[in-house]
């Protein structure tokens, strides 16, 4: 089977297993894990952060973030697309007391008006507390669209004179980092918190990180033992994860010419409707029955998954061969 139902499917290459067996670990809970403790420092260092904590997974990081950042009964303004908000088991609410006012703009991505325009009156005691606003780079849901980084920059300085945090759900930051060419850096000076991913495009068996600064972290460290996420050796983990950050961020750039490739087959078959112009790694298109056509590509060995109503969602990945996107494109060519 060709699994294009996410980037989380990858297995770990034989060259990332090994510098996983090898990694030195110790108990992380009391921060004696030297391969957490390296892939932390390595990771705030490529954002030009002050720290960084490991954690499970991705819906952690982000969890933790707005945990931090917010009181009960605070908003967190989102993108209705966002994952925080439509992927993570209502856990804002659950895990922090918050509730969310959401912008509905073209391809996830949203302006300064946008976001003032969702802000409650500070001074009504009727209204809750704005803390928080939220961008996802890339948005999965929107396809995988990018922000541009003058766009990012726009909303920080928003942010800062309104006294609202900034969060990245950068589960696939290193996508959208591969396309422009931006240096991560300029992301770590524009954001209060940065949630990024291993176990996705990168490649990495299991993984997140949350990066920010040192007060930020030793608040985000307190949640992490609350929420159940404290890891003892779990730098087997982390040394997949900095062996992906070495290695497979430069790769990224064949994932989004794949899903190009399997775009514009499908942009030439009359029966599919609506196909993006990828900008990441995620190809979305229009079909007229989903369970139909999920059916049809099973039985030519490929899985696909469903993003919303009638759209079909591939995903390209660190697993797949040139042979495998020459028969995805094949199969696609004659999709009916
Ligand atoms: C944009 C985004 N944020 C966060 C997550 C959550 O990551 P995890 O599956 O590691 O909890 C995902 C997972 O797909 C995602 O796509």
């Amino acid at each position: 089977m060709i699994d294009l139902r996410s980037d989380t499917v990858t297995v770990p290459t034989a060259e990332m297993l090994e510098h996983m067996m090898n990694a030195k670990v110790g108990d992380d809970v009391y921060g004696e894990d030297e391969s957490i403790n390296e892939l932390q420092r390595y990771a705030a260092n490529m954002f030009g952060c002050e720290a960084a904590l490991f954690c499970p997974s991705g819906t952690m990081t982000n969890q933790i973030a707005i945990n931090v950042h917010t009181q009960p009964g605070d908003e967190v303004i989102c993108h209705a697309y966002s994952h925080i908000y439509n992927y993570e088991g209502g856990g804002l609410a659950a895990n922090s007391g918050c509730q969310v006012r959401l912008m509905h703009t073209p391809r996830g991505i949203f302006s300064t008006a946008d976001v003032e325009a969702c802000i409650m009156p500070a001074a009504d005691a009727h209204a809750p507390n704005s803390a928080l606003v939220n961008i996802e780079n890339t948005y999965n849901k929107a396809g995988g669209t990018i922000w541009k980084l003058s766009e990012i920059q726009e909303i920080a300085a928003f942010c800062k004179s309104r006294n609202l945090k900034l969060h990245l759900d950068g589960a696939r930051v290193f996508n959208a980092l591969e396309a422009t060419g931006d240096d991560p850096k300029a992301y770590g000076a524009l954001f209060d918190s940065i949630s990024v991913c291993l176990s996705k495009g990168l490649g990495a068996p299991v993984g997140s990180l949350v990066l920010g600064s040192k007060e930020f972290i030793k608040r985000a460290h307190r949640v992490r033992k609350r929420m159940g996420g404290g890891m003892r050796q779990a730098g087997f983990l982390a040394g997949g994860g900095l062996y992906a950050l070495q290695n497979h961020v430069e790769r990224l750039r064949t994932d989004r010419l794949r899903a190009v490739e399997i775009a514009e087959t499908l942009r030439s078959n009359p029966n599919v409707e609506e196909v993006n112009r990828p900008e990441t790694n995620i190809v979305l298109f229009k079909v007229k029955n989903i369970d139909v056509t999920l059916n049809k590509l099973k039985e030519n060995g490929i899985l696909a998954g469903p993003m919303g109503a009638g759209t079909v969602r591939f995903v390209t990945h660190l697993n797949l061969t040139d042979k495998d996107v020459a028969r995805v494109c094949e199969i696609c060519e004659n999709l009916s």
